[in-house]
């Protein structure tokens, strides 16, 4: 079955970019003058997916009103002459179908693709982690066709220098990489010792999911961190069914701190047609 709905856990509390994040969601963060979770939403959407499932907490009201409709502000772009603009603004969350679920305690990942259940249903759905933002819709796209193929889940995959395995999930391979970047599965664990990984493969923030690892969610005990882990629920799944992973060549960007926010903000402004260029000429003057 093809995959249509994508869950975006949203709920934490930003701390690493506080105090901005007292007001403003992390998620709403802009990469130029675009919010990192619209990135997400249009990576989604160029993979086929037509409903976003978005886990937030209520102590975060921006999120969804980012997607209500504003005609004062359409109607003012517009007879100003801006209606490019205004198309584009007016535009936003209409290509997609827009759900909320909420996660009022921050119990972890797992938990929090736990809370989307209900509104994803009995079909395969993607995850999309938002402090990881990538330069194409490819990567998840080949995922959704393997689940669809495999009948199971699939992870987005990198490979990182063995010492730098401990911050991620880490999988264990039943075999090895194919032409096409994929590699079957056997177990994964959640945040390992260096000396423990059992490979140097992390996942990345990209999920294609079976519905049933909201059973295994359910099951689940606390683990790194004491946290429900997304990683332990998938691994109860690899553990019975068909499972891969995805290692693909796409430009990738960590958003989830204050350097990785700013260094994925001035690469995609070098390579913007309208700031490119000038910011091309002034950022070696500062060097
Ligand atoms: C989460 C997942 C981890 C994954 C990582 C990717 O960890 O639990 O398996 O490798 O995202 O960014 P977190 O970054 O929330 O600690």
């Amino acid at each position: 079955m093809r995959v249509h709905t994508a869950v975006v856990p949203a709920a934490g509390m930003g701390t690493r970019f506080l105090p901005a994040t007292k007001a403003v969601p992390k998620e709403l963060l802009p990469i130029i003058d675009t919010p990192a979770l619209q990135l997400i939403i249009d990576e989604a959407v160029g993979a086929g997916v037509d409903h976003m499932v978005i886990v937030t907490s209520r102590a975060k009201p921006a999120i969804e009103a980012y997607f209500q409709p504003q005609p004062e502000v359409i109607a003012k772009l517009r007879s100003s002459g801006r209606d490019q603009l205004a198309d584009r603004v007016e535009a936003l969350g209409r290509d997609v179908k827009v759900s909320f679920a909420f996660q009022d305690q921050a119990l972890g990942l797992g938990h929090a693709v736990g809370c989307a259940r209900e509104v994803v249903g009995d079909e395969p759905f993607a995850v999309l982690l938002p402090d990881e933002l990538m330069g194409s819709s490819s990567l998840l796209d080949q995922m959704a066709r393997l689940c669809e193929s495999t009948g199971g889940s699939v992870v987005g995959l990198k490979e990182v220098p063995h010492e730098d395995v401990g911050a991620y999930g880490v999988i264990d391979p039943a075999g090895t990489l194919d032409a096409d970047g994929v590699i079957p599965v056997r177990s994964m664990v959640e945040k390992p010792k260096p000396a423990d990984a059992p490979s140097n493969l992390i996942i990345i923030g990209r999920y294609v999911l079976t519905p049933d690892v909201f059973d295994e969610i359910a099951q689940v005990q606390p683990g790194a961190g004491g946290e429900i882990q997304l990683t332990d629920a998938l691994k109860a799944q690899a553990a019975r069914s068909p499972f891969h992973g995805v290692v693909r060549d796409v430009l990738r960007y960590d958003t989830g701190n204050p350097l990785g926010w700013l260094t994925a903000n001035i690469e995609i402004a070098l390579q913007d047609p309208k700031i490119g260029p000038q910011l091309r000429e002034w950022l070696p003057t500062q060097l």
